[in-house]
């Protein structure tokens, strides 16, 4: 299939040309040549988010009917109002003229935000999009694809190899074969780029080297592998957006994370800095450092790709802790072949701290597996390296094609649509003032999180030989079976249960007896809680990682489509910050999920259950711990298009792995999502006392802000170490929140404090902590500050704190069995134990939780 195909394929390394490295230096300023289009802004045009200038449109606009429009509604999750919120709508044929260089190479982004312009309903958008001959795309439908995608707005990267013209001319096309279509464009950024591609890139499988120069490129995946988001401003002047990569992280083995010792100086020598920013560099993932758990997997990536097509892909390698080479070597591989053996970062670069990349091209095949890439990583036991590890710092998969980058649109799943539909009819339903994000619960807002991590689209397989023409999104096709999925894939989900190729492709599926191997046949020793679902059991897999197997019980409630929408959801709820799903069994009537295990267990444990004197976190270690949680609450609530309402916050449901990072734990299923908006609340409220909105309580009305609220009191916890509610205490001092809050506003809140933080903390961070906890406890939500900025101010708090307080080492205990039982994984196990504590007139336990309902209820105390 391969020969078919016009390779530019090289069969030596060519020397970079003078002319060549002229191009180099020019575009260490590439932002000298670059355009920032909001398309349909008026005159003088607006700063986006973070700043950046969007100028007019209208002066490039050459031939066609087009008209400016402001979008109808403004997505919360938009992330900035220029350039989503104005659009170029185009009824016929219409052309965009940009003066180039013809020999340069160019970037060019497309913003789409599909939303109703005028009387433009985005549902009728069907167009293609074309660069001076080279299909960008075709018969696309932005609507389709975010909702697919669940995500607001989708913006596109090419890259444009030397076009050989004065102009690029960019033409919008709507398509003939629907009634009333149209096209539209809120952004396009063109911008001289600087030839990252060279001749020299391996092609995987054929001992050649290929010149990746010529050929047109779509940027499809870009993360920054055991670090953070990189937005556009904090790139190396290129504006790329940088993702993390765990989303795209197989299995329960996803290594370790290290980041540079701020004394280690990324040092690019003759690399020039655009090709990464050294954000990039200074944070890793390796294997971990234990020889008998590195041998036994593989450090595996995988990403969702389009078949019968071709990838570049790069990795980024900087190693700031060795310095000798063959101290780590490992071999490399792309969809199962040998990209790399021996691949050996110090040996590249011949010193600490120096950055590489590498690029290898692979052909995605068509057929059954082929629109998955597999990127993984294992020790090169060949070479005898000293240490049995590999290490990846960045990531990028670029599409390659020298006609047409256009794919077929992704079908959203029909969960995705019920989801869409409620929320419509919500929106129809409510007051259209109404400032309330819709929201939604686990259900849509899960795939929602996955796809907001993606850069772009990516789409399934269009043609199998000798099968009917066949689109699918990668989005979780809910209980449907794949008519090209009979596949090694979903040959091994087992049972009643059909996964979808991505829940299937993160999740690994275990057999019975590798799960009764792992608890030691269910062994009640190892059962570490029980909640509604089952019971939940420590388990070791693959010779030495821990989990915690969830085991349905045969009478519990939740039955197969339960379980099944769980893995599909949880499956792609990857954060650092939250607790992963990392697989399941279904086999003999057994259900299992099995999840990361936490060794340090939850952070109530380690602020005033555990034994103290012993345990006590310092002040930087809780801000550490706060600032964690926090970022994995607001990647709940922002991750993408539905806000994800976690409703439980509480130090239980925070836990703690064996490097003490925060996750967060039990977000999950949330049935009664959709129907929020229309005032049903359950009778049942989720969700604990002590940490429970008041507002919530008046106005029956949960939003993000619910947990804003429970965080405020998480945080009061971590500064005071008592529970959030004592009803031991005198009637004053039994709710944490009005206790600190009295004690905050009386300025004694120095009285209150954790005995061991007195005097170790820093009185400007203190202020800074506590100034930020009373305002997530403010009565209205509206007063209360968005988890982002949360973030920032516990990061400053942090920041104040200077002189960090090493002084207490913590011991790294064992979970304590009887503490685990405090926490539960699944929503259901909240239902089960706060339904003695049920609004709707149930019985109500003893006298304390009447006193501190009538509390909450009437929050006068304050
Ligand atoms: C478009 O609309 C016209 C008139 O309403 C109708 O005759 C025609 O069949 C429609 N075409 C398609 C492709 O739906
Ligand atoms: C980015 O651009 C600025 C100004 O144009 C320049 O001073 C700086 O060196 C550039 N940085 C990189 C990494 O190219
Ligand atoms: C960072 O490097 C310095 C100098 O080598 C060393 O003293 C320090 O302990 C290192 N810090 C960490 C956190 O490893
Ligand atoms: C380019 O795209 C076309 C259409 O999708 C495909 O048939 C062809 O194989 C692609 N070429 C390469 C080099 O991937
Ligand atoms: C790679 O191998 C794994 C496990 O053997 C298999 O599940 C997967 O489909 C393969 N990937 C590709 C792209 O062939
Ligand atoms: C790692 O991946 C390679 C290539 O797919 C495979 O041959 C090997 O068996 C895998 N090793 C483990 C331990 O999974
Ligand atoms: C255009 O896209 C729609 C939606 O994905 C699809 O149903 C239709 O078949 C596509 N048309 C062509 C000609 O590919
Ligand atoms: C806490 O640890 C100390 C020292 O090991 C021990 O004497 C004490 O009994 C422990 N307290 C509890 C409640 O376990
Ligand atoms: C709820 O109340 C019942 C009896 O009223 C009791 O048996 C049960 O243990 C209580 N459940 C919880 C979780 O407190």
């Amino acid at each position: 299939m391969i020969h078919n195909i016009r390779l530019h394929v090289f069969l030596s390394v060519l020397c970079l040309s003078p002319a060549f490295n002229a191009l180099l230096a020019r575009s260490q300023s590439p932002s000298s040549s670059s355009l920032m289009l909001g398309c349909g802004l008026a005159d003088g045009g607006g700063k986006d988010s973070d700043g950046r200038q969007w100028n007019p449109d209208n002066k490039y606009l050459s031939g066609g009917d087009s008209n400016a429009f402001r979008a109808s509604y403004q997505d919360p999750s938009l992330s900035s109002e220029v350039p989503y919120m104005t659009a170029r709508v185009f009824t016929s044929e219409a052309t965009y003229k940009f003066p180039i260089s013809p020999d340069k190479r160019y970037w060019l982004r497309l913003h789409f935000y599909p939303s109703v312009y005028s009387n433009f309903d985005p549902a009728n958008s069907y167009f293609s999009v074309t660069a001076n001959g080279l299909t960008l795309l075709s018969n696309f439908s932005a609507s389709i694809t975010c909702q697919a995608l669940s995500q607001a707005y989708i913006d596109r990267e090419y890259s444009l190899a030397p076009l050989t013209s004065d102009f690029l001319t960019l033409t919008f096309k709507p398509s003939h074969e629907y009634n009333g279509s149209f096209a539209f464009v809120n952004g396009i950024q063109l911008m001289e780029m600087p030839n990252l591609f060279d001749s020299s890139a391996t092609l995987v499988g054929f001992n050649q080297l290929m010149d990746a120069t010529s050929l047109h490129s779509q940027a499809m995946f870009r993360l920054n592998v055991g670090g953070q988001y990189i937005s556009p401003t904090q790139d190396s002047n290129l504006s790329r957006t940088w993702y993390d990569d765990t989303p795209y992280l197989y299995g329960a083995s996803t290594g370790v994370t290290t980041e540079a010792n701020k004394t280690v100086q990324i040092n690019y020598q003759s690399m020039p800095q655009y090709i990464a920013p050294s954000t990039v560099y200074s944070t890793s993932r390796s294997m971990g450092s234990d020889k008998d758990v590195t041998l036994a997997y593989n450090l595996t990536w995988i990403f969702q790709v389009d078949p019968n097509s071709m990838y570049l892909t790069r990795l980024h390698f900087c190693d700031y802790t060795f310095d000798k080479s063959n101290e780590i070597a490992f071999n490399i591989y792309l969809n199962n072949q040998t990209a790399q053996s021996g691949a050996d970062v110090i040996g590249w670069t011949s010193g600490r701290g120096v950055p590489t990349y590498k690029d290898y091209v692979v052909y995605a095949q068509d057929g059954p597996g082929a629109d998955q890439l597999w990127l993984a990583l294992h020790p090169a036991t060949e070479t005898k390296p000293e240490y049995y590890d590999a290490i990846l710092n960045g990531i990028e998969i670029f599409k390659l094609n020298d006609t047409t980058l256009a794919g077929p649109n992704p079908q959203p799943s029909d969960m995705l649509m019920k989801a869409e539909e409620q929320q419509q009819k919500s929106f129809q339903n409510k007051d259209q003032q109404s400032t309330h994000p819709a929201i939604i619960g686990g259900a849509a807002g899960g795939a929602a999180l996955l796809a907001a991590l993606c850069i772009a689209v990516y789409q399934r397989q269009k043609r199998v030989p000798g099968s009917e023409p066949h689109t699918s999104s990668w989005l979780p096709l809910y209980g449907n079976t794949q008519s090209s999925g009979k596949s090694t894939l979903s040959g091994r989900s087992a049972g009643g249960v059909t996964l979808s190729a991505t829940a299937q492709g993160l999740c690994r599926y275990f057999s019975l007896p590798e799960i009764k191997h792992a608890t030691k046949n269910f062994d009640e020793s190892n059962v570490i809680g029980v909640g509604g679902f089952g019971k939940v059991y420590k388990g070791v897999i693959d010779n030495g990682i821990k989990v915690a197997i969830k085991r349905s019980n045969p009478e519990s409630e939740q039955g197969v489509s339960e379980f099944q929408t769980e893995i599909e959801m949880l499956s792609k709820l990857r954060h650092k910050h939250l607790v992963s799903l990392i697989g399941f069994c279904e086999e003999d009537n057994e259900m299992c999920l099995v999840y990361d295990y936490m060794a340090h267990g939850t952070l109530r444990e380690h602020i005033y259950k555990g034994n103290k004197s012993l345990n006590a976190l310092s002040w930087k270690q809780r801000l550490e711990i706060c600032i964690g949680a926090a970022r994995g609450l607001h990647y709940l609530h922002t991750g993408a298009r539905y806000t994800i309402i976690h409703r439980d916050v509480k130090t239980t449901n925070i836990l703690l792995d064996e490097n003490w990072v925060a996750k967060v734990s039990d977000f999950g299923l949330s049935k009664t999502g959709p129907n929020m908006n229309n005032g049903h609340v359950s009778t049942v409220v989720k969700g604990s006392f002590g940490y429970l909105d008041p507002e919530y309580f008046r106005r029956q009305q949960l939003t993000e802000k619910s947990d804003v609220y429970s965080f405020g009191v998480v945080l009061f916890e971590a500064l005071c170490a008592r529970p959030a509610l004592n009803p031991s205490l005198s009637k004053e001092q039994v709710s944490l929140a009005d206790w600190a809050l009295t004690n905050k506003r009386r300025g004694t809140l120095e009285d209150i404090i954790d005995p061991h933080l007195r005097g170790k903390i820093r009185p400007e961070s203190l202020r800074k902590f506590a100034d930020t906890a009373e305002k997530c406890l403010s009565d209205h939500g509206v007063h209360r500050p968005t988890m982002n900025d949360l973030l920032w101010n516990l990061e400053l708090a942090l920041q104040l704190q200077e002189n960090p307080d090493g002084s207490i080492k913590l011991s790294s205990s064992p979970m304590d069995d009887a503490e685990f039982e405090e926490i539960s994984l699944k929503g259901n196990d909240i239902a089960t134990h706060y339904k003695n504590l049920s609004l709707g007139g149930e019985q109500e336990t003893g006298d304390n939780s009447n006193a501190i309902f009538s509390q909450m209820v009437s929050p006068k105390g304050r």
